[in-house]
Formats: C-alpha cells, structure tokens, sequence
C-alpha cells in the first residue's frame, strides 16, 4: 500500500502481508496481516513509528513508501516492541538514515542490540511519561511492559490524540481498510489475536486500560491490522476479554481414533446443549488453532477428549493441553473424558500439564473400548454438573 495520510501529517505507510500464512511458526493467519507503520511529521521534525519484517518484499515496499513521501530526514525512529516483525528493517533504516535515533524503553534497547546487532549509540531511551517535542507536535511515551514482551511502550500523539499502541488491540488481517470499517470482521480476528498473543498477559492488560484511561483517546494505530477511528469498539472489546467473568461456555477439544471418544464428545455435546450450554468443539486433528484459541478467551469449562495411546494422551491432545495451559484461559472448570484399551496414565499426565489453570477439576470419565451405558450415565451426570457449576457462577 502506498502511503495514506490518515491525519493531519500522520501517514500510514506499512507493509500488507496478503499470503502470509503461517506466524511465529505457529499460529494460521487465513487473513493475512500486515506490518504498520507510521510517520508523524511535526513542524520541526519527522519521526517514523516501528519499520517492519524483513521479508524482501516487505523491506522494500516500506523503504520505497519512505521515498515517495519524500522523507529526506528522520530525527527518530519509536520502537514500541522489539520483536522482528516490526524491527526487522530497523537496520536499513538507520543506515539510510544515519542522524535518527532509535526511541525505545530501556529494555528495548537491549533487545535490538540483541536481535540485531544495532550500535548502542544510536538509542536514546524514554522513560515512563517522558515527552518528546517534534515542534508543533509532542509525543509522549506510556511504558506497558508485558503486551506481548516485556519491553513493549505505546507512543501517544497528544495534538491528534491518537494512540500507538504496538501489538495490543492488534488483528492479523491485510485489508485495504485503512480504519476498521468492517467491524464485525475486525472483531472477530482482533478477538484471534488477542486470543493467540495477548491472553496470557490478562493481568498487565488490565492494568494498562486503566492506565489508558486518564488519556483522551479519539484513535488507535497498532502494529496490525486496521486503524481504529472509533476505539471504544476495541477497547470495550478488550475489557470484556481480560474480565473475570467467563461466559456459559464449553470448549471441548479432542481426538479419536477409532470413534469411542468420538462417540463420547458427541454424547455429551447433546447432553451439555440440552441444558443450554453452548459447545465449542474442535477435532484436533483438523483444528485451526487460533479459532481454538478464540474459543477460550472466555469458556467457563474445558473439556478434553482423548484415547490412551502408548499409556499416556493422545499427542494431539497433549499439545491442546500444553496450549491451552500456556495461554492461560479463564476457565474455572476442567474435565477429561476418553476410551482406552488397557490402563495407562491418561488422565494423570494430560491433568500434569495443566499446572497454570485455575480450574476446579470435574469428575473425569473413561470408557474402556466402546462407551456403554453406564459410560453415557456418567456423561450425563458431567453435563449435569457443568451445568449447576456455570449456573452458581452466574456465568452468562
Ligand atoms: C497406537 C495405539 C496405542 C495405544 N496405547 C494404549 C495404551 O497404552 N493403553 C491403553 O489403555 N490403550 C491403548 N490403546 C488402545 C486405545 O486407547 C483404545 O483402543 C481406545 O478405545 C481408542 O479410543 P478411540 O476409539 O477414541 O481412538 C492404544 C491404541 C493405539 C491405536
Ligand atoms: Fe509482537
Ligand atoms: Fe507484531
């Protein structure tokens, strides 16, 4: 995209990822994303908000959107956050640009040094509500460590109040949106993204929308995805996601590979919905991660369904839980059901992998082989109790 100005001398000018797929080697992005970045020009100084990755493509359409906006000079360059995906043509910058200095949160800059070798002379360090003048325009600095590396700042343009926010509030989705218009579609890969990158960092973010608070706010800028022209649509979207308050909700990953587990998650599914539960269930063999991610940003109950397979889970099933555990979920409850053929330590190691939830543990059940009906009693009386645990909650 070529450089858009979207306030007055504030221009767009980062890089949209249309067929990139595949984030940190883990997370699927169906829609793409893009890589943001921003220049502010103040009556006496220019300044340039985060570069971004450093695919080839993606370094030369952001350095070329640099000379067709005609910056002959950079004063500063803001890294809100280290992570590549957004200093990963820092380097080329300074180099084209050799009297800019680098604006970042002390940590930050150990963290470029690290990353990429940059001269330690070339940062200058911004403390926590420290102001920066670009002559008509002032900057100032909010130090958010924890949104997603414990580096992260956010840079607050007060003449525009228009917020920086790096990759919180963020969405992976290239569009040619300029603002989030399609606010439906921006909700539901913001709520991804969060889902993905932000919710183990529920407590900081709590803090940090308080902290935003005491700022006017009339736009957000991040580092992916739209801007926000009106920001109560992400910030309230925010607030509800780091709440303490699940919903009336089940997530149920699970594999099988003869069909007895199946049979199981099917039995309860109904039993679970006949009881107004809603059900989110995913077969772990075909699972897009980041809709499973999605679903826990506020399930009240995980259940995980699996087979014993060499004495413990089925991998797959270790790995949702391994998941699961490290983005941390508000669920207050948790249960395993499966089949198995002989014993193991399904439900020990699967249970062991679990550490961070805090979640009270629901009886578990096991069928050996094909479930029978003392099995599907057993199903029963679980949806049974998820459903008076969700009701005494009061989840909603
Ligand atoms: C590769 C493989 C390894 C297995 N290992 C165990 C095991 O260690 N302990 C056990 O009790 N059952 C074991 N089983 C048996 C399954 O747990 C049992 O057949 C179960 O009913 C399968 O459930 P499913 O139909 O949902 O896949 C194994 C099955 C397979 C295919
Ligand atoms: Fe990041
Ligand atoms: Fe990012």
């Amino acid at each position: 995209m070529r450089p858009r100005e979207f306030a007055p001398g504030v221009y767009a000018i980062g890089y949209q990822d249309w067929d990139r797929r595949l984030f940190d080697a883990l997370i699927p992005l169906p829609d793409g994303t893009s890589y943001n970045s921003y220049v502010v020009k103040g009556s006496e100084k220019a300044v340039l908000i985060e570069t971004v990755d450093h695919s080839p493509e993606a370094s030369a359409a952001f350095l070329n959107n640099l000379t067709l906006l005609g910056i002959q000079k950079l004063d500063y360059v803001i890294a809100n956050h280290a992570e590549p995906d957004h200093s990963g043509t820092l380097a080329q910058v300074l180099a084209r640009f050799p009297e800019a200095k680098v604006l970042c949160t002390e940590r930050c800059r150990g963290m470029l040094i690290d990353l990429h070798a940059i001269d330690a002379g070339r940062f200058q360090p911004v403390a926590d509500g420290a102001v920066v003048s670009l002559g008509d325009r002032t900057l100032v600095f909010i130090h958010a460590a924890w949104v997603h590396w414990p580096e992260t700042m956010f840079t607050y343009l007060r003449e525009e109040a228009l917020l920086f926010s790096c990759d919180f509030l963020g969405a992976h989705l290239a569009t040619t949106d300029l603002f989030a218009t399609d606010e439906a579609r921006v909700y539901e890969a913001a709520r991804r993204y969060y889902a993905e990158i932000m919710m183990p960092f529920r407590t900081s973010i709590q803090n940090h929308l308080r902290k935003l608070q005491q700022y006017q706010i009339k736009m957000i800028a991040p580092s992916h995805g739209p801007v926000y022209g009106r920001p109560q649509f992400i910030l309230d979207a925010y607030n509800h996601w780091v709440n303490d308050e699940p919903s009336n909700t089940v997530v149920l990953p699970y594999v099988s590979m003869h069909g007895a587990t199946h049979k199981m998650v099917e039995y309860l599914v109904a039993a679970l919905a006949q009881r107004g539960v809603t059900v989110k269930r995913f077969d772990l063999t075909t699972v897009d991660t980041g809709r499973l991610a999605s679903a826990l940003v506020d399930a009240g109950t995980v259940v995980i369904g699996t087979p014993t397979v060499l004495a413990g889970p089925h991998p797959l099933a270790a790995y949702a839980a391994l998941l699961a555990n490290a983005l941390r979920p508000k669920a207050r409850f948790a249960s395993i059901i499966g089949s198995y053929g002989w014993g193991g330590k399904c439900v020990e190691i699967l249970a062991g992998l679990l550490p961070n939830l805090k979640v009270e543990m629901l009886p578990t059940v096991l069928a050996k082989g094909t479930p029978r009906e003392a099995d599907y009693q057993a199903l029963e009386r679980l949806a049974e109790t998820i459903a008076q645990k969700h009701k005494e909650a009061g989840f909603k």
